[in-house]
């Protein structure tokens, strides 16, 4: 890796869902002190940054979501103080730390949206987030047809008539970023958390932000310009945030949640005085399909050099179903943005976990940065069976029960012991973890993993520490060298081959000097239907 290059080019960067992570303090949520005392694990890991997921004071209506005052740390998760030491600790071990931002919404229990709702419609306390009166000679219709992102009317009318926006749960009110007192308040935030140190930010729902100020009905069909989503007028926001970031010391870096429809409009968000990284979800979504992930590694990589970008990938995160379970189907759906994954067919958990091995090299060895999801390193599956009193997603009520939601892939991880809550609460904690987990994860925990050389923890051990130390990985480019259908080969300067077999016949390994490392033992030169390999040439 160059050693000049800035280190949010090449970053590994793990995803702390922090109300599963650990639990420091019993209550069976986890926290900051938890998070503190596991210091030690990511940094064995081999991962360069954590991204933690909003750990703001917030009545939780979505997970945190919601944020309720950004200058404050919920106390379910600890305190400012706490967070600071935190962030000094993580540094302490050469760990960068990027919280999460949720600019797009407040929770209905901001001190803002407290005072829209005191004052009168029309005033200038609702003109912070978007108001409007309804429809019909009685106002009694939404404003227009826009729905939310969890199901249902995206508006909310209140008792005095007028109607309010929120593209999420009615907890969480859109702001409105054409008022010039939202943009300056982000602002104050953005420093107010970068002088107490963080590495940068996660931008929640980045292509969200501006609406069509007529906010007109959504068309049927297909639309060139959204109401509501990715409209160009955000890279103004985004331009004064880079502007922000540069002053202060140290490679400050943002990572934006957008999902746009094209790679080309996803590198608009990357351009040189625009964000430094997006998710490239594109990844994520792909198949198990060879020809599927190469189109999508090329055109990404492809359309981020136009703009001198580094890609990130991503396989799991906190919204969508575990890949472990998504590719221990046979058939492996493209999944689509605008629905709830539903996986076909029976799980064959052995092969999603060869699969998901095999994953894991193919993405850490592209060019680029890399996000790896709490859990994923424990080869952890979606928990698909959680009895439906425990949910607690609102995606589950907001669909009328129809979606289950995403509690599947936040279940508290497995750190020891034989049974629930496997180390993730101390031994005297007050409360049972906030969702249960499954009784057949002893053999998952980290301890029970750790030294076993077959385990997904010590794959994901030996490739993120390889991948530090080897300076054919992290940024730059790849070359893509012949290979039969089903099978992709590419390799990397100086010196570096990954094969990734995803056909069904074993193939014979290219050349090479040595195995790095690989997702199951090669016999006779040959790598079996499922497995990939990091090679030395
Ligand atoms: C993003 C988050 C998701 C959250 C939503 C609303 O998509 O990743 O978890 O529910 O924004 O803030």
């Amino acid at each position: 890796m160059s050693t000049t290059a800035p280190w949010w080019r090449s970053a590994v960067i793990y995803q702390v869902y922090i109300r599963s992570f650990a639990d420091g303090n019993g209550d069976g949520v986890g926290d900051i002190a938890g998070l503190r005392s596991r210091l030690p694990y990511l940094k064995s890991l081999g991962v360069d940054a954590l991204w933690i997921n909003p750990w703001y004071k917030s009545p939780m209506a979505d997970g945190g979501y919601d944020v309720a005052d950004f200058r404050e740390i919920d106390p379910l998760f600890g305190t400012v103080a706490e967070a600071e030491q935190l962030i000094e600790e993580a540094h302490g071990h050469g760990l960068r730390v990027i919280p999460d931002i949720v600019p797009n919404h407040t929770s209905d229990q901001h001190a803002w949206f407290r005072a829209a709702l005191a004052a009168r419609p029309g005033s200038p306390e609702r003109e912070r987030y978007v108001f409007r009166p309804g429809r019909g000679p009685d106002g009694t219709q939404p404003p227009n047809n826009w729905v939310s992102v969890f199901g249902g009317p995206a508006w909310t009318r209140l008792p005095d008539g007028d109607w309010y926006l929120h593209l999420f749960a009615p907890e969480q009110p859109d702001l409105n970023w054409q008022h010039p007192e939202v943009r300056e308040e982000f602002e104050s935030i953005l420093r107010f958390w970068f002088s107490r140190g963080v590495d940068g930010f996660r931008i929640d729902v980045a292509h969200g932000l501006i609406k069509d100020p007529a906010l007109p009905d959504l068309p049927p069909g297909p639309h060139a310009r959204h109401p509501h989503w990715d409209r160009d007028e955000v890279h103004d926001i985004f331009r004064t945030w880079r502007r922000l970031a540069a002053e202060f010391d140290g490679d400050r870096a943002f990572v934006a949640e957008a999902w746009t429809d094209t790679p080309e409009r996803l590198a608009a968000y990357v351009r040189e005085d625009g964000l430094h990284t997006a998710f490239n979800f594109d990844f994520l979504m792909a198949s198990w399909d060879s020809k599927d992930l190469r189109t999508v590694i090329d055109d990404s990589l492809t359309l981020l050099s136009t703009v001198d970008a580094p890609a990130t990938w991503v396989l799991s995160n906190h919204d969508v179903m575990r890949h472990a379970s998504r590719y221990g189907r046979k058939k492996v759906t493209r999944w689509s943005p605008t629905e709830p994954y539903r996986p076909e067919g029976v799980l064959d958990p052995a092969l999603g976990t060869r699969r998901a091995r095999a994953a894991a090299l193919l993405m850490l060895a592209l060019p680029g940065g890399a996000y790896v999801y709490q859990g994923e390193e424990l080869g952890l599956p979606e928990v698909e069976d959680l009895p439906e009193s425990v949910l607690q997603d609102p995606i589950w009520e907001r669909s009328g029960h129809t979606d289950r939601g995403r509690d599947g892939c936040r279940v508290p991880l497995p750190w020891s012991g034989r049974s629930a809550p496997y180390g993730f609460s101390p031994d005297n904690a007050s409360a049972a973890p906030w969702l249960p987990q499954p009784a057949d994860w002893s053999e998952r925990t980290a301890q029970a993993q750790t030294g076993d050389k077959a385990s997904m923890l010590e794959l994901y051990r030996t490739a993120l520490n390889l991948r530090r130390d080897h300076p054919a990985l992290g940024d730059s480019t790849l070359t893509w060298l012949d290979s039969p259908e089903g099978v992709l080969v590419f390799s990397r300067t100086p010196g570096f081959t990954c094969v990734v077999n995803l056909s069904g016949e074993p193939y014979p390994l290219p050349e090479h000097t040595s195995v790095l490392v690989s997702s199951g033992p090669v016999q006779d030169g040959l790598l079996a239907p499922d497995h990939a390999a990091w090679l030395a040439r």
